[in-house]
This record gives C-alpha cells, sequence and structure tokens, in this order.
C-alpha cells in the first residue's frame, strides 16, 4: 500500500509539470496574444488551436484526464499532510501550506472556468470564437473580475511553487543552495507569470471584444446564472 501511494504521487508530481505545465504556459500564451494583438491577435491563436490534428485527442489525453487525476489526487493529498508542516522551516513550512491552499482554490476556479468556456462551447451556447465576448460579458462584472484576479495569482503561484517542490523531490535541486537558488527562479517565474496573465486579462475588456456582446449576454446571463 505504501508502494503504491509512493507511485500515486510520483505520478502526480510529474502531471503537473508534464503535460499540465505546459498546457498552463501554452494557455498563457494564448491569452497574452490578446494583449499583444487584440480580438485579431487572439484569435488568431485559438483558430491556430483547432487546426491542430487530432484536437480533441489531445485534449482529452493532455489536459482533461491529467487535470483530473493531479486536481482529485491532489484534493487528497492537501487533506491528508495537514500534519506535515512542522517538518519544515518558517518560508517553507508557508509554502507548504500555500500550495495546498491554492491547490484548493485552483480546483474550484478551474471547474467554473471549464464550465463557463470550454463546456458551454461543447454544448453549443457559445461559438468557439466568440469566447473572447464571453470573457469580456464575464470580467465586466466587477465581482467575477476580482474572482478571476485572486484565482490566477493563486494558480501562478500553486505552478511555480510545485516547480520547486518538483525540483526537490525529482533530486533536480539537491543541496541548500541549488534549492536558494530554485526557489529565487521559481518565484521570478511566478511573478512574470502573473504580470502576463493580468496584462491578458484585462485586454479582454477592451470593447473590441464587446462587439458580439449583445449576441451572446443571454446566453452569458444563463450560464453565469447556473454557475451562482
Ligand atoms: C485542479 C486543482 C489542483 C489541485 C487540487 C492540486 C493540488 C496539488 C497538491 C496538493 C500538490 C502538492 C503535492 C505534494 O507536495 O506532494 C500539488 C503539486 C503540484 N501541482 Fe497541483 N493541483 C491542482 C492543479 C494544478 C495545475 C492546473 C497545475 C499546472 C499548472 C499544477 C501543478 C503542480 C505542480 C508542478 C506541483 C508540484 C509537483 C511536485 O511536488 O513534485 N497543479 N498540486
Amino acid at each position: 500500500m505504501k508502494g503504491n501511494s509512493y507511485l500515486y504521487r510520483k505520478i502526480h508530481s510529474l502531471l503537473g509539470v508534464l503535460p499540465l505545465g505546459g498546457f498552463f504556459v501554452e494557455h498563457l500564451l494564448t491569452n497574452y496574444a490578446a494583449y499583444q494583438g487584440g480580438e485579431e491577435g487572439f484569435y488568431e491563436h485559438v483558430e491556430w488551436i483547432h487546426g491542430l490534428p487530432l484536437v480533441l485527442f489531445l485534449e482529452i489525453f493532455l489536459i482533461w484526464l491529467p487535470l483530473l487525476y493531479h486536481g482529485v489526487y491532489g484534493l487528497y493529498v492537501a487533506y491528508q499532510s495537514r500534519n506535515n508542516v512542522n517538518n519544515y522551516g518558517y518560508v517553507r513550512n508557508w509554502m507548504f501550506a500555500l500550495q495546498r491552499i491554492t491547490g484548493v482554490i485552483t480546483f474550484i476556479f478551474v471547474v467554473w472556468h471549464i464550465w463557463s468556456t470550454r463546456v458551454q462551447i461543447a454544448l453549443g451556447t457559445v461559438d468557439q470564437f466568440e469566447v473572447g465576448t464571453q470573457m469580456h460579458q464575464i470580467l465586466t462584472n466587477p465581482l467575477f473580475y476580482w474572482i478571476y484576479v485572486i484565482s490566477i495569482v493563486a494558480a501562478v503561484f500553486h505552478f511555480s511553487n510545485g516547480l520547486w517542490s518538483f525540483a526537490v523531490s525529482w533530486g533536480i535541486a539537491v543541496g541548500p543552495r541549488a534549492q536558494r537558488v530554485t526557489s529565487y527562479v521559481t518565484m521570478g517565474i511566478f511573478v512574470v507569470m502573473t504580470i502576463m496573465f493580468l496584462m491578458s486579462l484585462n485586454a479582454f475588456l477592451d470593447e473590441s471584444f464587446a462587439t458580439a456582446a449583445a449576441e451572446t449576454a443571454s446566453a452569458v446571463v444563463r450560464v453565469l446564472t447556473v454557475n451562482i
């Protein structure tokens, strides 16, 4: 049983970096295209992704299944390991706790985010080329805007600090100096990714994304009402 749980933990850890970490960076770049190129830049990126061969297969095996495993097993790990915090120094103690807290926030956010975007596209409520307008509608509500800001900071922290744990647990950062340098690098990643995500988020508030708003407004209201 102990041997099994070691293996489950290793799979959980690996999936957090690859493919989920890889997807997370790709997702950031898609959204950042909205900041860099506005509506046109964003949809060009969306079109490129949807043009990839076997896109549904890639989504299932590189996103949905790894996310399901990492998310559900992560909730179990977070629930189980509450007593381990004393094994760490002061800062690491906090990082350990924050890794778990941000995992739970990310879980709740990801379920809601997928529901209001990808699931609605699958149900045909929102066209894939109206998803920017959908985001515009959601973000113009201050409550949802701030939920997004908090969740983005939590998810990026979870990923960046997770890279530190990964480097330590897989023997990449072994000595105290290597672990300290890794802390600086991963916190640098946290700052850069957070800034880029928040710039992308604000790009969706631009009026250019509101163009199709009238057509999708009723769909968005329906989706949000289901979410509340
Ligand atoms: C969906 C909800 C999620 C939950 C509940 C969750 C939970 C957790 C937990 C509890 C850990 C700590 C494991 C440990 O220290 O043993 C962890 C580690 C990690 N997570 Fe997540 N996570 C979630 C989503 C994500 C996502 C979307 C990504 C990628 C962007 C990610 C990337 C990582 C990484 C890289 C680690 C470090 C792996 C390691 O310690 O070796 N997680 N996660």
